[in-house]
């Protein structure tokens, strides 16, 4: 079945400046390493950590460093193109979310879906997204998901907490924690970080 296209790829050229902006903060030494610092200290060492959208890399060059087997998964080329310009030894699967399956790529320690992954998904595929990742956990696996509450980027859609956290119960994930920022700031009305685990049922998403 074919998937519905991302709210990413329907942006087209309003978000083609975000992976040479990540990649030029990068060359002017700005931490851009927030998300990988949280994912590190939720993995154990040496974990297998899924990242899911990895843009032009920063998150999954960072964990890599710290030490972690990382698969990076980025269905948009021109931001993989980013990717192997600024980190050429990161590998980077061209799948998108719901073309994942466990039987290919195994099951993760962590799973990563950071920088506004989620409010970019295709329409109405969040439960699907959150389902598959559900299904690429390890016992005992976890999701660090992080995005903008109010939806203000360029083709983005507006994601309330209450709505995600259904979408999330739905998918059988329960968040265990809800932050503010990826330094454990408390949770404010712009921006939530959550981390969540599987339920006992981990039957593969529909
Ligand atoms: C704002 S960028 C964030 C990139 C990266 N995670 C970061 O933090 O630098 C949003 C990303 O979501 C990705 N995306 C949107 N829908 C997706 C899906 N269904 N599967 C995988 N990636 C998706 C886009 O391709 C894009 O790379």
């Amino acid at each position: 079945m074919t998937n519905p296209p991302t709210r990413w790829q329907l942006a087209g050229e309003d978000n083609r400046g975000y992976g040479r902006h990540f990649a030029e903060l990068r060359a002017s030494g700005s931490d851009i390493e927030g998300e990988a610092r949280l994912a590190d200290a939720l993995a154990p060492r040496g974990a297998r950590v899924l990242d899911v959208g990895s843009g032009m890399g920063r998150v999954a060059a960072a964990l890599v460093a710290r030490g972690h087997e990382v698969v990076a998964t980025e269905p948009d080329a021109a931001l993989r193109a980013q990717s192997r310009a600024t980190y050429p030894d990161l590998a980077v699967l061209p799948h998108e979310a719901l073309d994942l399956d466990p039987v290919d790529v195994g099951v993760f320690d962590l799973v990563v879906v950071v920088g506004n992954v989620m409010v970019f998904l295709g329409e109405d595929t969040e439960r699907q997204v959150l389902r598959r990742l559900r299904s690429l956990l390890a016992p005992g696996g976890r999701i660090l998901a992080g995005f903008e509450l109010r939806g203000p980027k360029s083709g983005s859609r507006v994601y309330p907490a209450e709505d995600f956290l259904a979408d999330a119960a739905a998918s059988g994930l329960t968040a265990t924690w809800r932050f503010g920022s990826y330094e454990l700031h408390g949770p404010n009305d712009d921006y939530a970080v959550w981390v969540l685990e599987a339920g006992h049922d981990r039957r593969p998403s529909g």
